[in-house]
């Protein structure tokens, strides 16, 4: 009988021509014909398989379980109750249970294989945060793309990136996994993301699904504190959280995942306002919204949802079409439907929505698209993706300062001490996130020097705390009572011309659930530096971390300061070439650094407060005991070479201002600068933040050279949402700013009056 129920499920899909149009989105009208019959042919229970999520439970070429709390599951396959999995991975695995729910379940839908592939999935790119340094456009759609190829050859067709929530709050771990604290550059990252997972070509089988993360709010944790409640008002939703989301979606973006946090007082997950009414009806979003890993049954802990049937009527009517991990549809969605309590359109609807990806993807044609072995041997960490990884970790990192002419390094003839455990680690690059990585597999700054004939002598000053690498307590990665090593690491520093110290978090210290309160060196590191540092002022720091850390002491004492991050796994290698200036670091703060942690939040682009300051009397904005500046502002980063600005022009082009200004390589090496413009509006119906990012280029310039810089800004870009997410065009006077970072001074003004 299944038979011939699969066979009429084809001539179905044959006749309407679906197959031919698997690669189009959004899809023709005869795809949507196709599903129309799909759906007519399928049961309530079926149809809510497609709206439930199973986590990888067992090894699915390995006997299946007959018994036990996995058995339910085995027989939901078979009886089509499940519509997608996630961390099933390697084309054996992926073939297995595709192979299973095609050939035993009575539609034979196949499956979708989701997997958090972030940054990266056997070779390890740098972390998000570090790629958005890069400003690098084509170079992170690179990265993701490699990302994407590895995943699909695994087996892998939806990966649950990017995660595009803005943030503010460096003590939030997961800032690691962002583009940082601008709607504009975050907007431009996502979308980038998005092409290097997807591609243009859903037909390709290097071309996965991917996800715009978390919807909504999620970055805005209290006190950066994961999972945390979430107070926003309806501007900085419309005009900080979202737009990074509309321009994923805009940018084609297959599925979008809730979020954990309530939003104005409703868990996100059944947030009828988010979903139904931003994403899905103004924004004519065709995709998926998946639910975060449980973010459905934590409505009961939010205490919102009385159980889990209230959760899955609450879900699947704010539009939550798929359950992650909850049991909350394949359990009580059914019971719910007939209660009246969600309406079968409404179940159709999201169905539909899967419905559509599974075509998209042409699985129905080829439900073993993403199942070939020989394409996972050659793919699997295949050279070019780790010159991929070697040339965005360069771009990534940022030159915080340089004196003494310390960098780039000058090896021949000096000796050098390096030192720090992290200098030695091998899975601390990796960062967090990168859960088809071999532990361990990261090329450390030793190997590093080693390959570039360096020498040097090593101490690693305090020792890491062994451990699990996932679960061990994180505040502990770096020990805080060994001072066993100190007086040798001492030792060798006296004696070195020059130090390197590369030090800073774990990378298991951000990510997931790594929130931290202090945003310091962690452990004895701190005290190893100021004691390397009194017998050697000749340091250079490396600094290695998921987060913008408050370096405050080491930007006032130490003369050269490279910032790292977690750059995946040819982490050695990439630090190396920049030390030795064979690649010129050309990064920028995609978030800002405070100067301690009881700053926060703190970002570039807030208000003017009424008392701003600075004055001489008390009665302003600011603390007694510490500056309100930051350490490092949004935008900064320096180059072994120096850029200059000048002749700033504005001119008005019909519906574009045109900003030019001209830019000269004043040093003495070839060099990257990403130049940025920012406006300020001076008076507005809503007050505007002191300025806003508009626009950046990053241009290459050999010594000597100037070039000029042209912006062509669309109007549209001077307007602000207003509460109701409607954008207000005001005319009025404008500040420009063009330069190196967000505190650049040259400027002009600019009258934009309405036609
Ligand atoms: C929870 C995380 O919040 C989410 O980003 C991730 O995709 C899921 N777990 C699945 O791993």
């Amino acid at each position: 009988m299944f038979l011939f129920q699969r066979i009429v499920l084809f001539l179905f899909l044959y006749l309407s021509g679906a197959q031919y149009l698997f690669a189009q989105w959004p899809l023709s009208d005869s795809t949507e014909r196709a599903i129309d019959r799909l759906l007519a042919a399928m049961t309530l229970e079926e149809k809510i398989g497609q709206m439930n999520q199973y986590n990888g439970f067992w090894d699915v070429t390995g006997p299946a379980p007959k018994a036990g709390a996995d058995k339910f599951k085995y027989d939901h396959f078979k009886q089509g109750l499940v519509g997608s999995v996630l961390n099933v991975r390697g084309v054996t695995q992926v073939r297995a249970l595709q192979e299973l729910v095609v050939k035993q379940s009575r539609l034979g839908i196949p499956l979708l294989f989701g997997f958090d592939a972030v940054h990266g999935y056997n070779t390890v790119l740098p972390i998000p945060l570090a790629e958005a340094a890069s400003w690098d456009l084509p170079a992170i759609e690179r990265s993701a793309r490699v990302s994407a190829t590895e995943a699909a050859a695994s087996g892998i067709n939806w990966t649950f990136a990017p995660m595009v929530d803005i943030s503010r709050d460096a003590r939030w771990g997961r800032v690691m996994e962002g583009a940082g604290e601008d709607p504009f550059l975050g907007a431009k990252i996502a979308v980038a993301r998005v092409k290097g997972f997807q591609g243009n070509d859903f037909s390709s089988p290097f071309n996965i699904l991917a996800t715009a993360k978390h919807f909504a709010g999620y970055g805005f944790a209290e006190g950066g504190r994961d999972y945390n409640t979430v107070d926003v008002n309806a501007l900085t939703l419309h005009n900080t959280i979202l737009p990074p989301f509309y321009a994923a979606v805009n940018g084609g973006v297959a599925s979008v995942m809730n979020s954990f946090n309530i939003f104005n007082g409703v868990p996100a997950t059944a947030s009828h306002f988010l979903v139904q009414d931003i994403l899905k009806r103004n924004w004519k979003f065709k995709g998926v919204v998946v639910s975060d890993w449980g973010s459905g049954i934590e409505m009961i802990d939010h205490g919102f949802a009385e159980n889990l049937s209230q959760v899955a009527s609450l879900a699947a009517n704010a539009g939550s079409d798929v359950d992650m991990e909850s049991y909350a549809y394949v359990n009580h969605l059914s019971e719910e439907v007939r209660k009246g309590n969600v309406s079968i359109a409404t179940i159709d609807q999201s169905v539909r929505r899967v419905l559509r990806l599974k075509f998209m993807l042409g699985l129905f044609k080829d439900p073993y698209k993403y199942c070939d072995s020989t394409r996972e041997r050659v793919y699997s960490m295949h050279p070019e993706h780790s010159q991929v990884a070697r040339d965005m970790a360069k771009r990534s990192m940022v030159l915080l300062k340089n004196e003494k002419q310390l960098l780039p390094l000058v090896e021949k003839g000096k000796k050098i001490a390096v030192i720090g455990a992290l200098a030695a680690d091998k899975n601390s690059p990796l960062g967090n996130w990168r859960l088809a990585a071999k532990d361990s597999s990261a090329v450390s700054l030793l190997e590093g020097f080693d390959a570039a004939s360096i020498s040097y002598q090593y101490a690693p000053g305090v020792k890491l705390v062994a451990g699990d690498p996932v679960h061990f307590v994180q505040e502990l990665a770096i020990n805080t009572t060994d001072t066993s090593g100190m007086a040798y690491a001492i030792s060798i520093a006296r004696t070195a011309d020059i130090v390197v110290m590369m030090l800073g978090e774990h990378g298991l210290q951000s990510g997931e659930g790594r929130s931290r309160a202090q945003l310091n060196l962690p452990g004895l590191q701190q005290q190893v530096l100021e004691a390397v540092y009194a017998v050697n002022p000749n340091v250079v720091l490396v600094l290695t971390t998921g987060r913008p850390l408050a370096i405050t002491w080491a930007a006032e004492h130490i003369p050269a300061i490279l910032l790292a991050w977690q750059p995946g796994s040819q982490s050695g290698h990439a630090i190396t070439d920049v030390l030795l200036g064979k690649y010129n670091p050309s990064g920028k703060l995609p978030m800002t650094f405070p100067r301690s942690d009881s700053q926060l939040p703190i970002y570039y682009n807030h208000f003017s407060t009424g008392r701003p300051g600075p004055k001489k009397e008390v009665f302003w904005s600011h603390y007694i005991d510490e500056s309100h500046a930051p350490l490092y502002e949004f935008g900064f980063g320096k180059s072994y070479t120096h850029f200059s600005y000048s002749d700033l022009q504005l001119a008005s082009r019909g519906d574009t201002v045109v900003v030019q200004v001209n830019l000269t390589n004043t040093g003495s090496v070839v060099g990257e600068e990403v130049a940025q413009l920012y406006i300020h509006d001076r008076f507005s119906s809503i007050v505007r933040p002191i300025r806003e990012l508009k626009g950046f280029k990053k241009v290459q310039l050999a010594p000597g050279v100037s070039t000029t810089i042209t912006f062509e800004l669309p109007v549209s870009l001077l307007g602000y949402y207003n509460e109701t997410g409607t954008l207000l065009l005001e005319p009025g006077w404008f500040d420009f700013y063009v330069g190196g970072s967000s505190a650049a001074t040259l400027s002009t003004s600019f009258l934009y009056s309405k036609k």
